[in-house]
């Protein structure tokens, strides 16, 4: 039977650990890491992650400033709040939520993030650091998704890695951290031909297609280990809507171990948007003169 990954069990322990180090940055600079979050409109699903994030900033002693702006907000009018967040010291970390309403490009607002502030890992400045292997801010959730494999995978050199999914939020970042160790990356699509052959022969299966239940047992090998990071509603045979992944779990018992969905990948997501928060806040203060004397 395969063992289910608890990714509230790992986000607990390590949102825990970035506690600590809250409180060991409040102590050496006398100011809290503080992240601005932005989110234009009201879209409802997006409207409860940014509550999720506030809350999470909120219980580990993590400043939160939300601004809210109507999603008819121009790209000149959030330009400025960036640039004022970009400019302002006690800022931290910079999240624009999104998907942004219509008429704003979401890369061209990404950009003007300043890259020290950019917690979610989106700006080019983190991915071209991403694919060099050098200090990057790493997006959330192929930062937990890492984590989540860590917890089972020891020795990651020269396993065949498949990511379903090419997107620059998952996709791309978690097939370069996978490639940085050393695993053999194919990166896979909607349009990509004899997809089950090519995730037969993987031991690691990423899985980040929007596509309920796409991955079928027999796609995957006996004992590989699956990362689901897809989340649907769809309706149940009671005609109850329930939440699945993008992987038919109840097919994979074969598998040696699997996320869950919810339960897997989520909570990291958000556990690992405190840990950047925190990791921004310190890079910031290291490289004020005073602290690099200390
Ligand atoms: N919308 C869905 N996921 C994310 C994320 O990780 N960051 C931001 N900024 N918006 C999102």
């Amino acid at each position: 039977m395969a063992s289910l990954i608890d990714g509230k069990k790992i986000a607990k322990r390590l949102t825990h650990e970035v506690a600590a180090d809250v409180i060991d940055f409040v102590e050496q600079t006398g100011t809290r890491p503080t992240l601005a979050v932005v989110l234009l409109g009201d879209d409802p699903a997006s409207c409860v992650y940014v509550a999720r994030k506030l809350a999470a900033c909120r219980e580990i002693g993590i400043t939160s400033v939300e601004h809210r702006l109507p999603s008819t907000t121009s790209q000149f009018g959030l330009f400025s709040l960036i640039d004022q967040l970009n400019s302002d010291p006690a800022v931290h970390g910079i999240l624009v939520q999104l998907p942004l309403p219509h008429g704003l490009d979401p890369s061209t607002i990404l950009d003007r993030i300043d890259p020290r502030k950019d917690v979610d890992g989106f700006h080019p400045v983190n991915f071209g650091r991403l694919s060099s292997g050098t200090d990057a801010l790493v997006p959330c959730t192929p930062l937990g998704c890492m984590m989540l494999l860590e917890s089972v995978v020891h020795n990651f050199k020269g396993l065949h890695a498949v990511v379903i999914g090419k997107s620059n939020i998952v996709g791309k970042p978690i097939s370069l951290l996978l490639l940085e160790r050393a695993c053999t990356v194919t990166i896979t699509h909607k349009l990509t031909r004899n997809l089950p052959d090519i995730t037969r022969s993987a031991e690691i299966v990423v899985v980040a297609a929007g596509h309920p239940e796409l991955v079928k047992g027999n796609w995957i090998k006996a004992n590989a280990v699956v990362v689901d990071v897809g989340i649907s509603r769809v309706s149940g045979p009671d005609g109850r809507p329930r939440l699945v992944g993008d992987c038919a779990r109840q097919e994979l018992s074969h598998a040696r171990a699997i996320t869950p969905v919810p339960g897997g990948v989520g909570p990291m997501t958000v556990a690992c948007l405190l840990a950047n928060t925190v990791r921004a806040a310190l890079k910031q203060h290291r490289a004020q003169p005073t602290l690099r004397r200390a």
